[in-house]
């Protein structure tokens, strides 16, 4: 049969998905902007709300609509009675990405936003969404191990809130930073897998609920998220700044890979690595720590290591070597990485859907046909 279609390229590496004005990736010098502005700046100057409403809404807002934007979330936090009973009744040992998949999606049920053309609509489910997956991911949390869950506390700021929910106490003010610049940095990250599954459910007009526990169910793939927690495991397994040469060497021998480094886009050390190393550091240095070894004085041991073997390859830290560092650091356990992540990056899921929707034309991509033709029916008796 005559091929009519140009050659399938796997993972659709170097085709546009989408015209976006929502973020920026320069991979050669090492650059991260938000609608035009850099991470750098970001980090210092924002908060994770106000980041979220940049990349929403395409711009800064003022004062009264970011203090109504704030106001919205923060009286939004709350999860219902039924939905923390639902969660009550989810398995244990479930994985915290599968419950906020599962009330991410159940949640849809109590607030309907069928109508995604309606701004109204998409406000609201917007607020919703970033004001909820905080608490549900704390929620978890506390279920899995066998706690009560901690209803918010509104006086406290959105991160630091998510810290309280998480622990009964409220973070020093380096931690809360910590994992306000945590949220921003995984904010967005242009097109990617998750993002592409939001703008490809989001095409069909699904509501955002289904959007959302879709793109979430995207990153809890390994090859998405998840380096962060098998950094962590690298660095125990190495156990000292010793053993650090050894160890990397037998695996550049065995031709393994070296978790958190290295890159698609990025052919140089990630930006958001050279941040979280400066907050890892700060973090040390006011031992605020909850470690049992030096974490950073193996990582930054590996880095220099990975650099003299690798950077021929133009191998460099990407953001999951330092996140895991820092987040272990300020009393986060694994499983909660990834969450944590979504928590970030709902922000960037929901820019991408108000995106979509202003030019939508639902995702139809084509397929390349290898299959057979002109095939008959065999009964079943007489089947080989
Ligand atoms: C992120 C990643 C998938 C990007 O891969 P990529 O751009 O497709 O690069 P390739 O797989 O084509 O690798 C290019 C070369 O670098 C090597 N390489 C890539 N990442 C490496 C790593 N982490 N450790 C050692 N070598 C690595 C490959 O072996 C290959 O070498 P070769 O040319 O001699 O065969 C890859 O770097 C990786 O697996 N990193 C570790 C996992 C990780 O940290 N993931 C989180 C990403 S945010």
């Amino acid at each position: 049969m005559e091929e009519r279609y140009m050659d399938v390229v796997p993972g659709l590496e170097g085709i546009p998905a989408a015209e976006s004005a929502i973020s920026f990736i320069d991979g050669e010098k090492g650059i991260l902007e938000y609608r035009g502005i850099s991470i750098e700046e970001l980090v210092e100057k924002s908060t994770f709300l106000e980041v979220a409403y940049l990349l929403i809404f395409g711009r800064l807002p003022t004062r009264q609509e970011f203090d109504k934007f704030k106001e919205d979330i923060t009286f939004h936090t709350r999860l219902k009675l039924k939905i923390l009973r639902m969660m009550e009744y989810l398995p244990e040992n479930g994985h915290p990405m599968d419950y906020l998949q599962a009330v991410t999606s159940a949640m849809g049920m109590y607030y309907p936003a069928r109508n995604t053309l309606d701004k109204e609509v998409r406000y609201w489910s917007t607020v919703r969404l970033i004001a909820k997956l905080p608490t549900i991911v704390a929620a978890c949390h506390r279920l899995r191990h066998g706690d009560a869950p901690i209803k918010p506390d509104n006086a406290l700021s959105f991160s630091a809130n998510f810290y309280y929910m998480l622990f009964e106490r409220i973070p020093s003010p380096l931690v809360e930073k910590i994992l306000d610049v945590m949220l921003i940095l995984h904010a967005d990250h242009t097109m990617n897998a998750s993002t592409f599954s939001a703008r490809v459910v989001g095409s069909t007009l699904a509501d955002p609920y289904t959007i959302v526990s879709s793109a979430i169910g995207t990153l809890s793939g390994p090859l998405h998220g998840g380096a962060n927690e098998r950094v962590i495991e690298m660095i125990r397994e190495i156990g000292s700044k010793e053993n650090v040469r050894p160890y990397i060497e037998g695996k550049l021998a065995r031709k393994e890979r070296i978790m958190g480094i290295g890159h698609r886009v990025y052919k140089t050390k990630d930006p958001r690595a050279t941040i979280l190393q400066g907050y890892a550091h700060k973090l040390y240095d006011q031992k605020d720590i909850h470690h049992d070894t030096n974490m950073l004085e193996i990582a930054e041991e590996v880095e220099k290591v990975v650099e003299e073997k690798l950077s021929h390859k133009r191998l460099y830290p990407n953001v999951d070597f330092y996140s895991g560092i820092v987040l272990k650091g300020i009393g986060i356990p694994p499983e909660l990485f990834t969450p944590i992540f979504a928590m970030g990056r709902v922000a960037g899921w929901l820019a991408h859907w108000e995106e979509q929707l202003k030019t939508n034309r639902i995702y139809r991509p084509e397929q390349k046909y290898i299959g057979l033709h002109d095939q008959h029916y065999i009964p079943m008796d007489e089947r080989g």
